[in-house]
């Protein structure tokens, strides 16, 4: 990270709908940016991570008569379940946002009625195709060949009525200039390009209330009560006003190093709806969006509305803790789709984890106690145990690269290396030989010193990824320094090692299940 980087840094996720209960997709998300979380404080930045759900709208309204609940009933229980999928998966979040808080509510009709003062806010007639799923008006050119949502492979239906208009045109310019210089503020790059070339046909208006006569499970526009907030104007407010706004004590300087995790699904209103209210309420823009792929199952995007998804806490519970954090990132190239397969899960669990760092530590860690009682000092350094020690630099090098790149794949590939290398030196310096061998009593002592110092690096590079698997390796080398804080960076070279007796162990190989054949 750049050494002129701000000291704080605030990220988010999307507030996810809560028409649906958490499925990967979202995980993927919510995982991601648990991870930058750590990562950013590991390197000595004061995070404020927020996630939570987005509650008003017509497809929960709908959702919520469909199963004949009470909508407020419904949404407390579907917001419920988001936060305690999170917490299950121990990713730490320092605010729960819901859309429906008396707070939000006060402070969204504030913004429209500072807007509407303004002269940003028009009455106007309008006729268009709404994709409920979206949430949206979609645009011919934004419907499939046959005149279907590509996210939701229906139709929208034509919709004519008078509504309040967000007069969001009149920041086209000032969007593009802003996009032209700032190479950072949509990544990866082809995602700024999108929004670059979409900004280069005229930019409509944008709808933002809904006749209560259609729709009332909103919130009521404060210049004209026969009207609720479209749930987009309502839910992107969320990010301004957690920090405070619009109150005395709004905390500015946070708002200003806003880092917005999304998918593909939502650039456009995060890349265009967003910063032209923001540029409306004469607020600063976010600092970046980094925008994702989508996680694909037989070869459409995973959603609740195609039927297809995988939960989260399911594939945690059955493959074990921490193993949707390294496939997720492992897996995907981040900006582009991926699929997600229970085959690619498993060989990835097995080959990375349980083959790789768990049999590595159990292997160094059971040699360790059955030589020296788990106590030992390593002396004596010779030309092979310096190079394999100094991939510890190049691999924290490639690891902080792939995290600055948004290369998440890079940065585990690069770890894994040193997962493969530490193995080879092993393999290389025999240590099972050397402890039959009095002589080389000193050279077995270096040999596993130099090894352990591998997994310390090894777990600590690694906490942002699998921070209960870092903690437990840390823990079985008698290291007490919490990987979480930056001087834990400094791979420090260790004279002296209490390596506990119960060797841990980190990963297990897992299976598919085997279709058991017939009974005869
Ligand atoms: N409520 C809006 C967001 C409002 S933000 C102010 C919304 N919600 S959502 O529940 O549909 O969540 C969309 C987000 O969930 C995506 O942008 C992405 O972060 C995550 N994902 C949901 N399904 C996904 C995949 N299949 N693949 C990757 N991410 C996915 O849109």
């Amino acid at each position: 990270m750049a050494s002129n980087s701000p000291s704080r840094s605030y990220i988010t996720t999307p507030l996810y709908y809560v028409n649906a209960r958490p499925h990967l997709g979202h995980s993927y998300t919510t995982l991601l940016a648990d991870v930058i979380a750590r990562y950013r404080k590991q390197r000595g930045l004061q995070v404020t991570f927020l996630t939570g759900t987005d509650e008003h709208g017509e497809k929960i309204e709908q959702m919520a008569k469909s199963q004949n609940r009470d909508v407020r009933e419904f949404v407390d229980e579907v917001s419920q379940d988001f936060r305690t999928t999170w917490e299950k998966m121990d990713l730490k979040f320092d605010i729960f946002y819901r859309t429906t808080d008396e707070n939000h509510v006060k402070q969204v009709q504030h913004a429209l009625q500072t807007l509407k003062d303004k002269g940003e806010i028009v009455f106007r007639e309008y006729e268009g195709n709404y994709c409920v799923g979206c949430e949206r008006f979609l645009t011919d050119n934004e419907v499939t060949a046959t005149g279907l949502c590509p996210d939701h492979q229906k139709k929208p239906e034509p919709r004519k009525e008078a509504n309040y208009f967000f007069l969001m045109s009149r920041y086209q310019q000032q969007l593009i200039d802003h996009y032209e210089k700032n190479s950072n503020a949509i990544r990866p790059e082809h995602y700024r390009q999108e929004v670059l070339s979409f900004l280069k046909q005229p930019l409509a208006d944008l709808c933002i209330s809904r006749p209560k006569t259609r729709l009332t499970w909103g919130i009521e526009l404060p210049f004209d009560s026969h009207f609720v907030t479209y749930v987009w104007f309502d839910a992107l407010l969320n990010y301004l006003v957690a920090t405070g706004w619009s109150g005395p004590n709004w905390d500015k300087s946070l708002w200003e190093t806003t880092n917005h995790l999304i998918a593909k699904d939502i650039l456009k209103a995060h890349a265009i709806y967003w910063p032209t209210m923001l540029l409306a309420l004469g607020a600063p823009l976010f600092s970046e969006i980094h925008a994702s792929g989508y996680w694909l199952v037989d070869g459409t995007k995973m959603s609740k509305s195609l039927g297809n998804v995988i939960r989260p806490l399911e594939i945690e519970e059955r493959f074990g803790r921490e193993t949707p954090r390294f496939y997720l990132l492992r897996e995907m190239s981040y900006g582009q789709d991926s699929t997600f397969t229970l085959e690619g899960y498993v060989n990835a669990i097995n080959a990375y984890l349980a083959n790789g760092i768990g049999n590595l530590a159990s292997r160094v860690l059971t040699l360790c106690q059955k030589n020296f009682k788990g106590e030992f000092a390593p002396s004596s350094l010779i030309e092979i145990d310096h190079v394999v020690l100094a991939k510890r630099e190049t691999t924290l090098t490639a690891w902080n690269h792939g995290f600055d790149e948004l290369k998440y794949q890079n940065a585990l590939k690069a770890w894994s290396e040193l997962v493969t290398a530490t193995d080879l030196y092993v393999n290389e310096n025999k240590p099972w030989a050397l402890a039959k061998d009095p002589a080389q009593a000193e050279r077995l002592q270096t040999v596993l010193g130099v090894c352990l110092r591998l997994l310390q690096a090894l777990a600590v590079i690694a906490y942002p990824v699998l921070p209960q698997a870092s903690r437990a390796l840390l823990a079985a080398l008698g290291i007490e320094a919490d990987p979480a804080s930056s001087t834990s960076l400094a791979l420090e070279n260790r004279s002296l090692f209490h390596v506990s007796a119960e060797v841990p162990k980190l990963f297990l190989r897992v299976q598919l299940p085997v279709t058991e054949p017939a009974a005869p």
